[in-house]
């Protein structure tokens, strides 16, 4: 696999550990090249890679997360995960969380990115953009044409994920891209199942902020009461 000269000064990511678990994933014919980066975050830089020809996603979280205790809270008190000491570890196992997430999320019928592999802190996931490798932007930037046909879907997907007993938590024009028109939910790592103290809130505060995002589009909202019965009546 080749690694960028360029990325390898970038040490807060690029860690020697980091590189040994990519080229792992190199070895494991996951990942051919890693090319540029899509996004660099507080919690995690996503790049584009590319594998047999194919472009792929790949999301490093850092092992120094600066929104480390945001981290424990969504970790704790989702029975699926044991909370381990280290915060390596407890990185490590935030990262399969996004990725039993994202496995979750597409059985429940959601477009989401396609988990294709997790090792330690790297994801690596279907990549959303053009095929001539243009990552898709998120719908704060590239707003739908058709807002109405969006608010109906991402309520939608929320129902869909909630009759799976799950909650994504994060929902906004940040985190849905615009894959020429249709939107692709990400950034699920936060998703708890609904035995989490915290979904309860979770789920009030997507629908919220969904609410909020259509309206500022011109959509005639319901109110939230009625799409809070709606989405709990499975
Ligand atoms: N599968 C993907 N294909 C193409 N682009 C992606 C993909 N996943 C993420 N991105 C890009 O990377 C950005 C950050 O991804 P994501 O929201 O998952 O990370 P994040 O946890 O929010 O990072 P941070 O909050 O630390 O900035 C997205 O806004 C999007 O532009
Ligand atoms: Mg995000």
């Amino acid at each position: 696999m080749k690694l960028k000269e360029e990325f390898k000064v970038d040490k807060e990511v690029f860690t020697k550990a980091t590189e040994k678990t990519l080229y792992k994933l190199a070895n494991a014919g996951y990942l051919d090249v890693l090319e540029g980066v899509i996004s660099t975050g507080k919690e995690a830089n996503v790049f584009r890679g590319k594998c047999r020809g194919k472009y792929v996603a790949v999301k490093i979280y850092r092992i120094e997360t600066l929104e480390f205790n945001k981290l424990i809270h969504y970790l704790r008190g989702d029975p699926r995960f044991v909370v381990r000491e280290t915060k390596r570890q407890m990185v490590y196992t935030w990262t399969r969380k996004e990725y039993k997430n994202l496995i979750l999320a597409r059985e429940a019928g959601v477009r989401v990115p396609e988990p294709i592999a997790c090792r330690n802190n790297v994801l690596i996931m279907e990549f959303i953009g053009s095929e001539d490798g243009v990552p898709a932007l998120p719908a704060k930037y590239m707003k739908p044409e058709d807002p109405e046909k969006w608010y109906k879907e991402i309520l939608d997907s929320i129902k869909k994920l909630y009759r799976k007993r799950f909650v994504h938590g994060d929902i906004s024009e940040y985190n849905v891209l615009n894959l020429n028109e249709e939107p692709v939910i990400i950034d699920i790592s936060q998703g708890v199942v609904l035995d989490h103290p915290m979904a309860e809130e979770m789920l009030r505060r997507d629908i919220k902020n969904v609410l909020r995002w259509f309206k500022s589009l011109g959509v005639k909202t319901e109110d939230f009461d009625s799409v809070y019965r709606w989405i709990k009546n499975v």
